[in-house]
């Protein structure tokens, strides 16, 4: 267990609060502001435990290095105060001055972030007295304001969302309810061999979807027609089938069609007909659907990472659908990571059902692939 802010003495102290304020920005308007509303309890945490002043720091983009006005902090600022219901300043340097919430401009505008430089982390750091990290999602980069920090601010701690993630992950990787599900979709064995690895011996099922199914179907001779397929990834495949002693599901039945494409003519084969020809799997198809829901509906914990089809396109949605909507059932745990998946529940208007959604796409993977983060292993231990 690693020091949380409530360890830490926050009264009349200046506090320094990574966040993971990576938001969509367009044209200085932001798209979804989830990432925002996700740190709002701890800096209202730090406000009521008598900080004086709560310094905010994120990055946004990759603008490598280099001041790029179009990923500029300063609309985040704004909305963070709204959303907080107080002001929150804006400091166009990495430089806070004065008291209250100020927003420091994105850090990665200075090369030092990135390479987790010690000089710069020293000028972060020359901001407050106590460091907090509540950037679940940018845990898994060393990076001076996750990682070089701590050396400077050495009282430190998790913000209650970096703590919130660690619990629901954690307890799923380490003590799950039993059944324990996971459903893994998207487009590449590659993307997910990690967390295959690391989830297989802990699961009593992983149900795979996606375009990801094609490289196991390759690999074990059963017909993909021109379906995405990971050449170089048979070996993987195979090795992952041999090792999965009966929990790996793989789809029964799908749906094809000659291109990705609204209004395509689609035909739902099982997935040993040689009638695919050289067209491509979309989604999985009915039968796969109930068989993926009788496993979900027995569920006590779920993990649901990517998609099951091409969702965006209605022709391909069923799969990816039905897969919310049984998350969203289940009568125990649920945690979905990753952009696509949360936009499926999103889009299939389950959100609210669903335990934990992570604030961490590349984080939670890394996560579940059982790797340590960088900005987590260096925060004390309580
Ligand atoms: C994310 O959006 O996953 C995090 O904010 C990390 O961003 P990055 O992949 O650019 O480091």
């Amino acid at each position: 267990m690693k020091k949380t802010i409530r360890d830490l003495n926050l009264k009349g102290r200046r506090v320094f609060i990574r966040v993971d304020f990576n938001v969509p920005l367009k044209d200085g308007v932001i798209g979804d502001d989830t990432r925002i509303r996700a740190s709002l309890p701890t800096i209202q945490y730090a406000l009521d435990a008598g900080a004086t002043t709560v310094v905010l720091a994120s990055h946004l983009g990759r603008p490598k290095g280099k001041p790029r006005p179009e990923m500029s902090l300063r609309p985040v600022a704004a909305r963070t105060g709204e959303l907080l219901g107080k002001p929150v300043a804006f400091a166009e340097s990495v430089q806070a001055s004065g008291s209250g919430v100020i927003l420091l401009e994105n850090l990665r505008f200075h090369p030092g972030e990135e390479n987790d430089a010690a000089a710069f982390a020293r000028q972060l750091a020359a901001n407050a007295d106590v460091y907090v990290n509540d950037a679940f999602g940018a845990a898994h980069r060393a990076h001076a304001s996750v990682h070089a920090i701590v050396t400077f601010l050495p009282e430190a701690g998790a913000g209650l969302l970096m703590e919130k993630e660690l619990r629901y992950l954690g307890e799923a990787l380490g003590d799950p309810q039993r059944p324990f599900v996971a459903v893994l979709g998207g487009a590449k064995v590659s993307d997910k061999i990690e967390v295959i690895d690391n989830l297989l011996p802990r699961v009593d099922r992983l149900l795979i979807g996606g375009a990801m199914t094609y490289t196991f179907f390759k690999a074990t001779g059963k017909p993909v027609g021109r379906s995405l397929v990971e050449d170089d990834k048979l070996d993987v495949a195979r090795d992952v089938l041999a090792r999965s002693a009966g929990r790996l599901m793989l789809p029964v039945d799908h749906v094809v069609a000659e291109e990705i494409d609204a209004g395509v003519p689609t035909e739902t084969l099982s997935v040993d007909d040689e009638a695919v020809g050289a067209r491509m799997g979309l989604d999985i198809g009915p039968k796969t659907i109930a068989a993926y829901r009788d496993v979900l509906r027995t569920a006590k914990t779920v993990v649901w990472n990517g998609p099951m089809g091409v969702f965006e396109l209605d022709a391909f949605a069923a799969g990816t659908m039905a897969v919310a909507r049984e998350v969203a059932g289940v009568q125990g745990t649920t945690i979905i990571g990753g952009g696509d998946s949360i936009a499926a529940v999103n889009k299939a208007g389950v959100a609210g059902r669903i335990t934990h959604i992570s604030t961490g796409g590349g984080a939670s993977l890394e996560f579940l692939g059982g790797r340590t983060l960088p900005g987590v292993a260096v925060l004390p231990d309580a």
